[in-house]
């Protein structure tokens, strides 16, 4: 094993130098490390979305990381799955109640009031890119601190706009390379009074079949009973699809906006499946909802989904104000790029590795490796290493496609190697001529430069 590569638990184990050691550290149950890889797919996913919602008027939002517990129990439900069982929440020294933000809909609403942003000319846009926690049984795409995706549109409703939103995240997904794989469903789950008149239709329904459904069922017919249509339980799965339906209860005009919005979509070429079942975890939704969902895969398939939100500044304390939104989870969205086959673009990758023999070489290396950097030029070199072997290995793994050699022949003579990494030749040029050369053979278009008005 080099030097320079990185031992895993099991190397340790094999060669015996973790003897007496206590077992290294792991990361947390449900959390993961972004490492250097798939950082790439990270801000390439950022980079495409932040691209669309700045096409589309929307303004990036950072809310803080925790909030009062009251603001997702009052909006995301108390009888949901997130507040009754997944809120990271602990108490600060003067004892407020506080929560490390589950998701993002709740807090970008608190601040819109908080921020007196009902003044503003409406809709007000928002997008975030944030972690979110949740308590959740860890499984492939499930974790407890995964990364999301959002926007919101605030202060007007028509079903216009739910066709938009829905297209922008359409357009989303098809600039990431996974559209084609994914489904859209959606559903509309009218306003609360039908609601609520459905929920009774269920509870009627469900009487006397209790026996049949999960603890967890059980729980959600007492105290939320739409979630029983989301149910994963077998049984509940059948029985649901003899139980009261929700379009017999949705009232005229709801029925009228769904139509309205589904014909958009027909309008804009975006196929849909309707799903009456499809009634979303957080209880803040009314009218549409959908998903994006890989058919293919089972287990944790929502790649992403949203809804309209009319009721929910109100319950945060604000005018009633219409919004819709809609989120994606940028582990499950990587996922499916792996899937596809998806390649990034990779920024991270060097140009140039300088290799040095002996000190003279290597004080002129530090202000070789400078002046590449600063004429665009990614360079490094390996310092701390006196043998050119090793160094070298480390040129290989970086796969440099070009090598500066510096030795004492070089030092003496005031000249280096441009050794070609691709096609294994080499030049010698005086030193002075070094990054000139280098900028000649990487070309413009490939040097790295800070740019002040690039987006960050
Ligand atoms: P959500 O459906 O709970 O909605 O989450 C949105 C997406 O986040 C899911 O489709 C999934 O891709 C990802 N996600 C959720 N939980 C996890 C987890 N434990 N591990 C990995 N990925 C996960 C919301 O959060 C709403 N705030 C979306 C929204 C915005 N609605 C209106 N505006």
């Amino acid at each position: 094993m080099a030097a320079d590569e990185v031992k895993t638990d099991i190397d340790l184990e094999e060669d015996g130098s973790n003897e007496g050691r206590n077992p290294p550290f792991q990361t947390a149950k449900g959390v993961h490390d972004i490492l250097p890889p798939d950082h790439e797919y990270y801000t390439y996913i950022k980079k495409i979305v932040r691209h669309r919602c700045r096409q589309a008027g929307f303004r990036r939002i950072t809310t803080p990381i925790f909030e009062y517990t009251e603001v997702f129990k009052r909006t995301v439900g108390e009888a949901s799955d997130i507040v009754s069982k997944e809120m990271y929440t602990f108490e600060d020294k003067a004892g407020r109640s506080l929560t490390l933000k589950p998701e993002g809909t709740a807090p970008v609403c608190r601040a819109y009031i908080q921020h007196g942003m009902a003044n503003l000319p409406q809709p007000v846009e928002f997008y975030y890119i944030e972690p979110f926690f949740r308590y959740e049984r860890p499984q492939a795409g499930r974790y407890r601190q995964f990364w999301q995706f959002g926007f919101e549109l605030i202060g007007e409703t028509d079903p216009a706009l739910d066709a938009q939103v829905i297209l922008l995240a359409q357009r989303i997904y098809q600039d990431l390379g996974i559209a084609d794989t994914l489904k859209l469903q959606i559903n509309n789950i009218g306003d609360l009074a039908s609601r609520k008149v459905y929920a009774e239709a269920l509870k009627d329904y469900y009487y006397g079949k209790e026996r049949y459904l999960s603890d967890e069922d059980k729980v959600r017919l007492q105290k939320n009973p739409l979630r029983i249509l989301d149910s994963k339980n077998e049984d509940t799965i059948i029985l649901n699809q003899s139980a009261p339906k929700f379009k017999d209860f949705i009232s005229a005009e709801s029925r009228e906006y769904h139509e309205e919005v589904l014909m958009y979509l027909r309008d804009l070429k975006i196929e849909y499946n309707e799903n009456e079942n499809l009634v979303r975890g957080l209880d803040y939704y009314n009218q549409t909802v959908f998903e994006f969902y890989d058919e293919k895969k089972g287990g944790q398939n929502s790649v992403g989904g949203g809804g309209r939100f009319d009721g929910l500044i109100e319950l945060l304390g604000g005018h009633p104000t219409p919004a819709i939104g809609f989120g994606m989870g940028l582990e499950r969205v990587i996922a499916q790029m792996k899937r596809n086959k998806v390649r990034v673009p990779s920024k991270d990758d060097l140009h140039v590795f300088v290799a040095q023999l002996g000190k003279e070489a290597k004080r002129l290396c530090i202000p070789l490796i400078d002046q590449l950097r600063s004429k665009g030029i990614k360079a490094m070199g390996a310092l701390g290493k006196p043998a050119i072997k090793n160094q070298l290995k480390i040129a290989d793994r970086f796969k440099v496609p070009y090598c500066v050699l510096i030795g004492e022949t070089e030092v003496r003579e005031g000249k280096a190697i441009i050794r070609d990494m691709t096609v294994g030749s080499q030049v010698t040029v005086a030193f002075d001529k070094v990054v000139a050369e280098l900028v000649k053979r990487i070309g413009e278009k490939s040097l790295d430069f800070y740019n002040p008005k690039d987006p960050v």
